[in-house]
């Protein structure tokens, strides 16, 4: 079966294609025919070495994926052979075949596409513990959510709008907003190409008062603008730094606006808090079937033209997801 593998660290263009045997499963381990990988920032920084999971090499990139059980090992009592599935991976779905530990994998729901189940555990999975468990939002509260057309700012803006929040959207661009309007957001907020502070126009936009939530992926500059305009009891929610820069807050913002700065890693909140997890999935895949959420999927790349897709996400171009197609 083809590979993509990574077997130095670097950019895209350092990863090869090599056909490698994959190894019949044995314990709780199940053997997936991958269908389709979707696309997340950390599988950018994975081949950079810059991730906070560091596999042995080499290794498939692929954070998520969804496919088709070949076979399964001894102790697997949930899954067998012909099942569709959704899997979470962390790494390894840039393959046609992995193996999956079964609690990793969820049965891909009826009128759920291959494409949409592999766009869909890391975003919506993400972006549902932020605002459910670590920011507890309310409904009629207002929501900024920063890189509001990336993968986890679009499935947030969904999510908020279900949870009855405010939404505002923030991007770098007018057509980035509309796709962030699309998804249900009730504001827009430009923050490309201005010179008027973030700060200012997030207070502009909520009458001085500021915002109760925000949800941050973007990092850089934009966090301690973004903080410096929080409503009085607020929740700043960490998610990343796709600009690159993580960002030095000064502590007494804290303070002042009497607001948490809040940390999200949803990777380790699964292995955590597993049943906490397993409850959020239950949720989501409601969500799904009663048409509230929906992966937006920009755009499909064929398993060889890897680098494109990659690329897309580190030139800031994506909108939604990006997903790579696996197997036929
Ligand atoms: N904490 C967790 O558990 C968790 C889980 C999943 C992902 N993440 C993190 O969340 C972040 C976003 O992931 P994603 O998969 O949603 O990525 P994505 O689809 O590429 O979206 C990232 C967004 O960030 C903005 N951005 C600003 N500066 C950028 C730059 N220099 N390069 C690229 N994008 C830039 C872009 O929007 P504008 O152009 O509109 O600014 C872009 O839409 C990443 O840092 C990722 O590691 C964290």
């Amino acid at each position: 079966m083809r590979a993509i593998l990574c077997k130095e660290y670097g950019p895209a263009e350092k990863l090869v294609i090599e056909d490698i045997e994959c190894p019949e499963p044995t314990g709780l381990n199940v053997k997936v025919r991958v269908k389709a990988a979707g696309l997340n920032f950390p599988d950018t920084l994975i081949i950079e070495g810059k991730y906070q999971i560091k596999p042995e090499m080499p290794f498939s990139p692929g954070g998520e994926m969804a496919g088709e059980v070949i076979s399964v090992g001894d102790k697997v009592s949930r899954f067998k052979p012909g099942d569709r599935v959704i899997g979470m991976t962390g790494f390894g779905a840039f393959a046609e075949e992995m193996l999956v530990e079964e609690s990793r994998l969820l049965p891909l729901p009826e009128g759920m596409s291959f494409e949409e189940g592999s766009a869909f555990t890391m975003v919506y999975g993400t972006s549902y513990h932020a605002l459910k468990q670590r920011a507890n939002i309310q409904p009629g509260e207002s929501l900024l959510v920063l890189g509001a057309s990336g993968g986890v700012g679009l499935a947030t803006v969904e999510l908020g709008k279900a949870m009855g929040a405010h939404v505002i959207a923030a991007a770098s661009t007018d057509e980035k907003l509309q796709v962030a309007k699309a998804a249900g957001a009730d504001e827009l907020l430009n923050y490309g190409n201005t010179d008027k502070p973030l700060k200012d126009m997030i207070k502009d936009m909520t009458g001085g008062k500021g915002v109760d939530v925000i949800y941050d992926p973007v990092g850089g500059a934009f966090t301690e603008q973004a903080l410096r305009a929080m409503a009085w009891n607020g929740r700043h929610l960490i998610i990343g730094f796709a600009a690159g820069e993580i960002p030095k807050i000064p502590a007494n913002l804290a303070l002042l606006k009497s607001c948490s700065v809040v940390g999200v890693f949803w990777g380790a909140f699964t292995k955590q808090e597993p049943a906490v997890h397993e409850q959020n999935m239950v949720d989501l895949m409601k969500l799904f079937a009663d048409g509230k959420i929906k992966p937006t999927i920009s755009e499909v790349f064929e398993f060889e033209d890897y680098e494109k897709a990659l690329a897309a996400l580190t030139g800031r171009k994506a909108t939604g997801k990006v997903v790579l197609k696996v197997g036929s």
